[in-house]
């Protein structure tokens, strides 16, 4: 069994930069670390799945490590759209946080007891979209072909729709070419994304695949056709992944932590 938590789109800024001047993105990653930390069964792992940092800067990533090493458990970041690879690599290179990478990406695989999991760099650094050059797909088919067992791949760009139209137009641009490649292979049995800032659940390319929620400031949920880009104050949260029995069960965790009473 393993048992393990996603955050994703922490969104550090500088202290005292709020985000519209109002979101403060570094007290609600705290309060996150605080519940997973008080998770009755702490998971094994943390895969922070992108938009660590609002600018990319050593700073950021600094302050994002100085909460992160609150953990009780091993926690790897990936890149994001507003994530820089130079301050990622800056602070987080040859730390466990950023685990062996394919050359000038940041792609690298977590070797679970039951399963593995596949971190993918769909950053393209100009573009909120994002984008997976032939470098990365070859890795990335390279890993699946080399070990057969249970797989689960994490990307911060979905490569599939939500419905919010801002959001849509913004997912991984070449989606195809990962579908096309997964074709190949039978053993990715979830994909799991952040970007989005809402909790979503689809299938795609026959794979059960969700996004995570934001650690803070949430996107909000307008599936009209001509919707505008919007976010909302709606409780921060993460995931929690467990695979088990070779089963991926996937929970989403609003809040602080709650007082549990048992039933008599
Ligand atoms: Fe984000």
């Amino acid at each position: 069994m393993s048992l393990f938590a996603q955050i994703s789109d922490t969104h550090l800024r500088q202290p005292g930069e709020l985000i519209e001047g109002k979101v403060d993105t570094f007290a609600c990653l705290a309060a996150c670390i605080d519940r997973i930390n008080a998770l009755p069964q702490l998971p094994d792992l943390v895969i922070a799945s992108g938009d660590l940092a609002d600018s990319g800067s050593a700073a950021e990533y600094l302050r994002l490590k100085s909460q992160l090493d609150r953990l009780k458990m091993p926690c790897t970041v990936m890149p994001g759209n507003h994530d820089r690879r130079a301050g990622m690599r800056e602070v987080f290179g040859g730390t466990p946080a950023l685990p062996a990478q394919s050359a000038g990406h940041l792609q690298y695989a977590i070797d679970l007891p039951d399963l593995r999991i596949l971190c993918l760099d769909t950053l393209d650094e100009g573009n909120e979209g994002g984008w997976l050059c032939t470098d990365r797909l070859d890795w990335l088919h390279a890993q699946l072909a080399g070990n057969p067992g249970p797989t689960m791949i994490f990307l911060h760009h979905p490569p599939f729709d939500c419905g919010i139209p801002g959001m849509d137009a913004i997912k991984l641009g070449n989606h195809q070419a990962l579908a096309d490649g997964l074709s190949a292979h039978g053993h990715v049995i979830g994909i799991a994304c952040g970007h989005v800032h809402r909790s979503v659940f689809t299938t795609w390319a026959g794979i059960p695949a969700c996004i995570c929620p934001s650690t803070a400031h949430q996107i909000h949920l307008d599936t009209r056709a001509d919707s505008p880009l919007a976010w909302t104050l709606e409780p921060g949260g993460f995931l929690l992944h467990r695979f088990n029995g070779g089963k991926l069960t996937t929970h989403v965790v609003h809040g602080p932590a709650p007082v549990a009473t048992p039933y008599e």
